[in-house]
């Protein structure tokens, strides 16, 4: 492989290294996707249950991918070769898989956050909720959505090519403390509206009879949601810790990690529903559109709202671009280790690739809708679910001895932390996996192929 004789890139900081992971797993997931299922499956008891799985499911898992990383220093493909053999490669070829078809989308809807940022300095946003609608409508598909899709993969594109540490490193360190302090700063804005007691009320206390009665959709939800925004389950972690040099405490980089994505997803919660609450919005309600259709007509509806809503939509943009790097780095990583094209190349190539996959996702929000939950609620889950078993029931030794470097010697705690990926964790993506393929055949028979037979 030609690839051997250059150096492979290093983070420069362990600053550096959590940055970028915190930048990853902060997107999209938290401020888009967190506060809807909260809406739909719940609220309070939702959000319990989502932060036990955190602890229990995330935090196991997000380990697995780091000691893989670390201790191979390769690409999830070339990571999988070596820890697993003969066929265990092809599970990294699912990573690499996932990767490409969720950026392909992902950067449609990073693109209607740009627009979104735009329109709040241009006309404001429209307060009535039909309006609003139609605009979501129209903005979302077509040449506009091709050409924000076109702008943010052009952007993902340039930093990926910088490399690690003078393009992705570089970035985070200006974008993810951006995202914490206006994160923090909006929430108290939020405080001071009319509709945050109420609000708090509704995010913040559990009612047990609603987990008692809603269990078999809020367990599932919770830990979909907890292996998305942790951005686990296509080897992002693996990725990124493959460039970590000396040995550190990965269990403390885990949790410093997972502490700043579940207080950021927290806080976008206090943020979203006084502002829905005090625009008289039904949290329950906005689905997917939620924060595009209600949160845009609530920003309509309040004074200065313009501003705050372009504050608001140019922080889920910054936050939607760390997260895309990763993805990206995913799959260029694989190709300048395995293929040994440079990193510029790899970068236009795979960006383009993606772009053009993406562009059926910007040109009918059926076909976003198709390619999102293949990728989220099937490829990742199964991806993770195979990367689990290796690691928890095939490699345990080799796993804990990588965890321990750094650390010292774990004993029990070790062990507990292998049990954890053995039944928890493995458990938890079998009941998601079997969920999703069911609800993917739904969506085929009542929303894809009625559309397609349509056209
Ligand atoms: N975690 C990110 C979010 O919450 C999304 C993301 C980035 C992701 N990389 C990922 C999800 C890898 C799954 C796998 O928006």
């Amino acid at each position: 492989m030609s690839s051997v004789d250059i150096p492979r890139e290093q983070w420069a900081t362990r600053i550096g290294f959590i940055f970028a992971a915190v930048g990853s797993a902060v997107g999209l997931g938290n401020i888009w996707r967190f506060p809807f299922q909260v809406g739909q499956e719940g609220g309070a008891a939702f959000l319990l249950i989502y932060l036990l799985f955190i602890v229990l499911i995330g935090f196991p898992a997000m380990l697995v991918e780091f000691v893989v990383g670390r201790y191979t220093e390769r690409n999830p493909v070339g990571a999988l070769k070596e820890v697993g053999s003969g066929a265990w490669e092809y599970v990294g070829w699912i990573f690499i898989a996932t990767g490409f078809v969720i950026l392909s989308y992902y950067s449609v809807v990073a693109g209607w956050t740009i627009r979104y940022t735009l329109l709040g300095l241009q006309d404001g946003y429209l307060a009535d909720a039909a309006e609003a609608e139609g605009q979501f409508v129209e903005l979302a598909s077509g040449l506009d959505a091709i050409l924000f899709h076109a702008l943010f993969m052009g952007v993902v594109i340039v930093i990926v090519a910088y490399g690690i540490q003078r393009g992705i490193e570089l970035a985070v360190k200006v974008m993810v403390p951006a995202i914490i302090l206006i994160t923090i700063g909006m929430a108290v804005y939020a405080f001071t509206l009319d509709g945050a007691s109420e609000a708090y009320a509704y995010y913040l206390s559990p009612e047990f009879s609603v987990i008692a009665a809603e269990w078999t959709s809020i367990l599932p939800a919770a830990a979909g949601q907890a292996f998305f925004t942790l951005s686990l389950g296509m080897g992002v972690m693996i990725t990124y810790a493959s460039y970590l040099g000396e040995d550190r405490n990965l269990a403390e980089d885990g949790a410093i990690v997972i502490g700043f994505d579940t207080a950021i997803a927290f806080i976008t919660g206090l943020i979203v529903f006084p502002i829905l609450f005090t625009a008289g919005v039904d949290p329950a309600d906005p689905g997917a559109g939620a924060i595009f259709v209600s949160l845009a007509a609530a920003f309509g509806d309040l004074t200065l709202g313009w501003l705050i809503g372009t504050i608001f939509f140019g922080t889920v943009a910054i936050a939607a671009l760390s997260s895309a790097i990763s993805l990206m780095e995913v799959v260029v990583s694989y190709i300048i280790d395995e293929r040994g094209v440079d990193r510029s190349r790899a970068a236009i190539g795979i960006g383009g690739g993606m772009f053009l996959l993406g562009i059926p996702s910007a040109y009918d929000l059926v076909l976003l809708d198709l390619f999102d939950l293949f990728a989220d609620q099937i490829l990742l889950v199964l991806g993770g679910l195979l990367l689990t078993i290796l690691v928890g029931w095939l490699i345990s030794d080799l796993a804990v001895r990588e965890l321990e470097r750094g650390i010292g010697d774990l004993g029990s705690i070790g062990t507990a932390w292998v049990w954890a990926v053995r039944v928890p964790v493995v458990l938890a993506l079998v009941a998601a996996l079997y969920l999703g393929i069911l609800e993917y055949i739904a969506f085929i028979q009542e929303g894809f192929l009625p559309w397609l037979t349509e056209q």
